[in-house]
């Protein structure tokens, strides 16, 4: 046997501002797999990650709910890990970003590329919102593109014509926050000096394990000069003060990957054998890879490589990039239903159907891997039900009823046996190489080759006949043998079946040393299905649950963003809808509602209580005393939290929204909008 490794594994770390959706869960399966089969290698490996807690979005989403973001953090947090529980993820440790360890690690790593002249200030001019007295991130800037002109596009890339370029850029830029027109201010910023790393990274791009889409893609960035890395933010922020100052903090992608190492520590601190230097030190003999999105490659594979050295630690041996998931066929889509949060798909299906199906598609590269739900129901239910648990539902009873679960002294095939055997190099060597695809195509070859022996030999029949009965009672205790293996090497994919399994082996699914010893003259216990075959109602169930977790307001908003508008109704339709000014003279949360904000309009003549869907826009104060308009002849609605006497009007589109719609100045409550 090879000598045993010391690998730490990481996934990027989700932020903790929103639900684990099936794109997440992509990656965290990829490396809860391929860590679950290192452990299976007698490997000492850990799958080490965090809540990615700071940064502007995450302290504007607190502040719009009325809430701290420590508290929003924590509930993410137990949301987020009741998730991977429920996927079956082994991780060893779970920390958060805004930790008392992360904060000493990013600290000293500071200090260090200070000490070391990789620091540098130097002032730029940013875009300020005057109204709420902060900085405005490229995100949370709009306006019309400078280069097609399409209105409402982000401060760095236009959505239309894919044009990148700086906030001040664009045309009537306005804050996103408060909707004012931003000014621009001057302000210090510490930068990381990325481009005296060159020549190192060039090293390590040659030397670490990447793919080879993710070198040329670096080489691209190479050939463009490596600029400096801004890695300072001004107050109002929520993160890590840099330490000597008052009012700037760390930008939340330079303590991000902090967390990987400060996960790493909290978990030495709970595990004293560990010595957390020995993993990170420069000449560590611990392996250290990142499974990361295609997106964020950059960060990965120049800022953190650059960093780790700047501060005297270790580099990765790898990063590992992968695609973005699709759902039939097409980006994920909350108006089609097919934007699925893990919750939504646990409430419903197994989480070993997920995670085969995910394995059957991935492999080593960075294309976009497909959930195609007739695809996965199809190949869920024929491989792992029709092929592999078969074997086991073949053998079980015989096994019981011929001699009392009692498997047979020897295997009647050997050499079928070993010739099973003998495709465990190259399983194995595909699963290091992460192209789970050709593993679980060679275990289901397998797993046909033993459904076809069992067909052959047909002990069914063996077992009614006459003096055939141990051989009846052999054939099945190769059938179970075989059976072992294939959910052996299968267990890092399915790992709740494959405990299942080991129960009705009565002996535990472990290493992959352990199939070296068949199961001989050894007690099985009774069989139960293992797993059950996937029904299209589950899925319907999904795809019903996952549209309606968006409001309907929402729903009909993106849905028309997505199709054109057809030409259906008449003038005279459109004169029924009777459209109002309103003024908003009250608003408030409403009580278990995750959406909706309870709305008291005034439209002249009358007041109308209106519940709308504009809660993830809007917190109540900012909407007292503003105008918007209202479809005022609605027929009142019942809902669960009360009645709804007509709907106002917002705008929402696949980046975002509910946004009100306000009339120009002059309008007053209670005008007709013709
Ligand atoms: N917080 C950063 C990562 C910091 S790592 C130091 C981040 N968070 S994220 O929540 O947006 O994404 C977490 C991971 O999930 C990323 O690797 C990202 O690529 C991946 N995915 C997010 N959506 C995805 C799909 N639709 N498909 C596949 N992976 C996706 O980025
Ligand atoms: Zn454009």
């Amino acid at each position: 046997m090879s000598s045993r490794r010391k690998i730490l594994a990481t996934s990027a770390l989700p932020y903790a501002n929103g639900p684990i959706h099936l794109g997440h869960m992509l990656e965290y399966i990829q490396t809860d797999i391929w860590v679950r089969f290192q452990r299976a290698q007698g490997h000492q490996a850990y799958f080490i990650w965090a809540d990615d807690t700071h940064g502007t979005p995450i302290m504007l989403h607190a502040q719009k709910r009325g809430i701290r973001p420590e508290q929003l953090i924590a509930e993410m947090d137990a949301e987020h890990q009741r998730d991977f529980q429920d996927f079956g993820l082994s991780y060893d440790n779970f920390g958060s970003t805004h930790s008392a360890s992360n904060q000493h690690m990013v600290e000293l790593i500071w200090s260090r590329l200070d000490a070391g002249g990789y620091i540098e200030k130097r002032t730029i001019e940013q875009f300020f919102d005057t109204d709420r007295n902060m900085f405005l991130p490229d995100r949370f800037i709009k306006g019309t593109c400078p280069k097609c002109k399409t209105p409402d596009q982000y401060g760095d890339s236009c959505e239309n014509c894919g044009a990148t370029y700086s906030p001040t850029d664009l045309i009537g830029p306005q804050s996103a926050v408060s909707g004012t027109a931003p000014v621009l201010k001057d302000s210090e910023h510490y930068f990381f000096k990325l481009g005296e790393f060159t020549e190192m990274l060039q090293e390590w791009i040659n030397t670490a394990g990447l793919q080879h889409e993710v070198r040329n893609k670096l080489q691209e960035w190479f050939a463009d000069g490596l600029q400096s890395w801004d890695i300072s933010r001004d107050a109002p922020y929520f993160g890590f003060v840099i330490p000597g100052t008052t009012d700037k903090y760390f930008y939340v992608w330079l303590d991000a990957p902090v967390g990987y190492m400060a996960s790493f520590a909290d978990f030495c601190a709970r595990n004293p054998e560990l010595d957390f230097e020995s993993w990170w030190q420069p000449d560590s003999d611990a392996e250290l890879y990142h499974f990361i999105g295609k997106d964020i490659v950059y960060f990965h594979a120049l800022f953190w490589p650059a960093i780790l050295r700047g501060a005297n630690f270790r580099t990765p041996n790898a990063v590992f990039a992968h695609g973005f998931l699709t759902v039939n066929g097409a980006k994920m889509s909350k108006s089609r239903g097919t934007f699925i949060m893990a919750r939504t798909y646990l409430d419903h299906l197994h989480p070993d159907y997920l995670r085969y199906y995910f394995a059957a598609r991935l492999g080593s590269g960075l294309g976009d891997i497909d959930l195609n739900l007739d695809d996965f129901l199809q190949r869920v239910n024929s491989d792992l039900v029709g092929k592999l648990v078969n074997i086991a539902s073949r053998c079980a009873g015989f096994i019981h009823k011929l001699n009392n679960g009692k498997l047979s002294p020897e295997l009647p095939e050997k050499k079928m046996y070993q010739s099973f055997l003998q495709q465990q190099p190259a399983i194995a060597e595909a699963f290091e190489q992460r192209n789970f695809q050709f593993a679980m195509r060679q275990i289901m070859s397998l797993a046909d080759q033993a459904n076809q022996y069992l067909a052959e030999r047909e002990p069914w029949k063996l077992a009614k006949q006459e003096g055939q009965q141990s051989t009846a009672i052999a054939v099945c205790t190769q059938g179970i043998n075989l059976f072992r293996v294939l959910i052996t090497w299968l267990a890092p994919v399915i790992p709740a079946t494959a405990a299942s399994a080991g129960t009705f082996l009565n002996c535990p699914i472990a290493t992959w040393g352990d199939l070296q010893q068949p199961l001989l003259e050894h007690q099985i216990e009774p069989f139960h299905p293992l797993l059950k075959r996937i029904e299209n109602a589950q899925l319907e169930a999904v795809l019903k649950a996952s549209a309606e977790s968006l409001s309907t307001e929402q729903q009909s908003a993106a849905k028309h963003s997505e199709s054109s508008a057809e030409q259906v109704i008449s003038i005279d339709d459109f004169k029924k809808i009777e459209l109002r000014v309103a003024r908003i003279i009250a608003a408030s949360h409403v009580e278990g509602a995750d959406k909706l904000l309870q709305l008291t309009l005034d439209i002249g003549d009358q007041q109308r209580n209106v519940f709308a869907g504009i809660k993830s826009s809007y917190d109540p104060g900012q909407l007292v005393d503003r105008l918007t308009v209202m479809v005022a002849n609605l027929q009142p609605h019942k809902m669960r939290f009360g009645l709804s006497e007509g709907m106002v009007l917002a705008a929402a589109g696949p980046q975002g929204g509910p946004y009100l719609l306000s009339p120009d100045s002059g309008a007053q409550p209670g005008d007709r909008v013709t």
